[in-house]
C-alpha cells in the first residue's frame, strides 16, 4: 500500500503534484472556469467570512485569509475550533462560515459548525472525506480530492485544502468584480502551474535530507515567515514537532524582536521561509538580526532570493520560482520534507507519532 515508499507520509508527500493536479482539473476543467458543486457559493449579501478549523487545517485557513482579503476584499476571521466553540462569538448578518477538515470528523470543528448553523448565512465545508459528519451538516461541501491520507502528519490534504481555498478566493473575486477578467484568468493559470512547480521542487529532496540530518541534532528550532509565509512557518514548526519531537516554534518575522530573538544562539537553527517577493528585504533584515546573534539560518527561497540574501547564511535551499500569491502551496513541500527527513534521521515513528491520533473525534 505504501507503493514502494518507506512511510505513508513519504508517499503522500510525493503524491502531491498528481493529486493537486487532479483537484484543480476537477474544479477548473479544461476551460479554466471555476465550477463549484451544488450551485456553488453565492457571495451576494456576504460581507465577511469566518473560517474555523484545527491544526494544519487551521493553518490552511490562515493562509486563505490573505487570499480572500487581498483578492476579494472581504474581511476574514480565522479561529481555532476549540476556542471558537466556547467563546460563542457573535455571527453578524452576511457571514459565510467555512469549516476546513481533512477527516470531516474533528469534534471541535463539528461543534463550531453546529454553533454556526442557523446563525451564519451559509455553511461551507472543505473536506477530504466526502461522506463525513462535517460534510453532511454543511450547506455545501467542497471536496479537496486528496485521496486517503494515512500518515498522522497532514501533507497532501494541506496543499489540496490550499488549492480549493484559493479557488474560493478567486470565485469570490470574480463575483464581486474585484479582479478584472484578465487578472483573474492569469491567477487561475498561475494556480494551474503549481503541480508542475511542486514536481520540480521534489528534486530538492536529497538536499533537504542532508540538512535534516543536521537539524536532527537541534533541541529547539525557530521558523520565520512574513505574509503568507507566516502560516507556512507555523506549519513547518507543527510538522517538525509532531513527528520528530523537536521543539519548534513558528513566528511572524516581524515579531522576532518582540520576544523570540532572546532564544537565538548558535545552537538554535532558524528556518526562514522567504521567496523573493515584495516582503523579501524585510525578512532578510530579520535574518541578519538572527545571524548577528550567532543564529544558524536555513533560508528557503528561490534563485533570486538566494542571490540577494548576502553572506553568513548557514544553508540555503533553492526552490523553483512561484507566482507570489500561490507560493505557500510550493513552500509547504520543503516544510514537510524537512520534518519527514528529520524524523527519519531520529528514528521516530513517522506515520504514528506518539500521543497523536489521525482524527481527533473527542475533545
Ligand atoms: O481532520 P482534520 O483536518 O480536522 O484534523 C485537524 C488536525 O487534527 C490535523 O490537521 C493535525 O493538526 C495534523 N496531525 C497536522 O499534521
Amino acid at each position: 500500500e505504501k507503493g514502494g515508499y518507506k512511510h505513508f507520509m513519504a508517499k503522500e508527500i510525493a503524491e502531491q503534484p498528481a493529486v493537486l493536479g487532479d483537484a484543480l482539473r476537477h474544479y477548473l476543467g479544461e476551460t479554466g472556469q471555476i465550477t463549484l458543486p451544488g450551485g456553488g457559493i453565492d457571495f451576494t449579501g456576504v460581507s465577511r467570512l469566518t473560517m474555523v478549523a484545527c491544526g494544519t487545517a487551521y493553518l490552511a485557513c490562515m493562509t486563505a485569509k490573505y487570499w480572500i482579503e487581498q483578492l476579494a476584499g472581504l474581511p476574514v476571521d480565522v479561529d481555532i475550533a476549540s476556542e471558537f466553540r466556547y467563546r460563542e462569538p457573535p455571527i453578524p448578518e452576511g457571514t459565510l462560515a467555512v469549516f476546513v477538515s481533512q477527516s470531516g470528523e474533528t469534534a471541535d470543528t463539528l461543534a463550531a459548525l453546529r454553533y454556526c448553523t442557523g446563525r451564519a448565512q451559509r455553511i461551507v465545508s472543505v473536506v477530504n472525506v466526502a461522506e463525513s459528519s462535517i460534510a453532511r451538516e454543511s450547506d455545501l461541501a467542497l471536496p479537496i480530492l486528496a485521496g486517503a491520507e494515512i500518515g498522522v502528519a497532514s501533507t497532501k490534504a494541506f496543499t489540496c485544502q490550499l488549492a480549493v481555498l484559493a479557488l474560493v478566493a478567486l470565485e469570490a473575486a470574480r463575483q464581486r468584480g474585484t479582479l478584472d477578467a484578465a487578472t483573474l484568468a492569469a491567477h487561475v493559470q498561475d494556480l494551474r502551474s503549481m503541480p508542475g512547480r511542486l514536481n520540480a521542487a521534489m528534486a530538492t529532496e536529497a538536499t533537504v535530507a542532508e540538512t535534516a540530518r543536521r537539524l536532527a541534532e537541534a533541541e529547539d528550532v525557530l521558523f520565520l515567515g512574513r505574509g503568507t509565509m507566516y502560516p507556512l512557518a507555523l506549519e513547518g514548526a507543527l510538522k517538525l514537532k509532531e513527528i520528530s519531537y523537536i521543539h519548534a516554534e513558528g513566528y511572524a518575522s516581524g515579531e522576532l524582536k518582540h520576544g523570540p530573538i532572546a532564544l537565538v544562539d548558535k545552537t538554535v537553527p532558524v528556518i526562514v521561509m522567504a521567496p523573493h517577493d515584495r516582503l523579501f528585504d524585510k525578512t532578510v533584515s530579520n535574518m541578519q538580526e538572527v545571524m548577528a546573534r550567532g543564529g544558524k539560518v536555513l533560508l528557503i527561497t528561490d534563485a533570486k532570493g538566494a542571490a540577494e540574501a548576502g553572506e553568513g547564511v548557514w544553508q540555503t535551499l533553492v526552490l523553483p520560482e512561484a507566482p507570489e500569491l500561490f507560493a505557500p502551496i510550493l513552500y509547504a513541500l520543503p516544510a514537510q520534507l524537512l520534518a519527514y527527513h528529520t524524523a527519519v534521521a531520529k528514528g521516530t515513528d513517522v506515520d504514528q507519532p506518539r500521543n497523536l491520533a489521525k482524527s481527533v473525534t473527542v475533545e
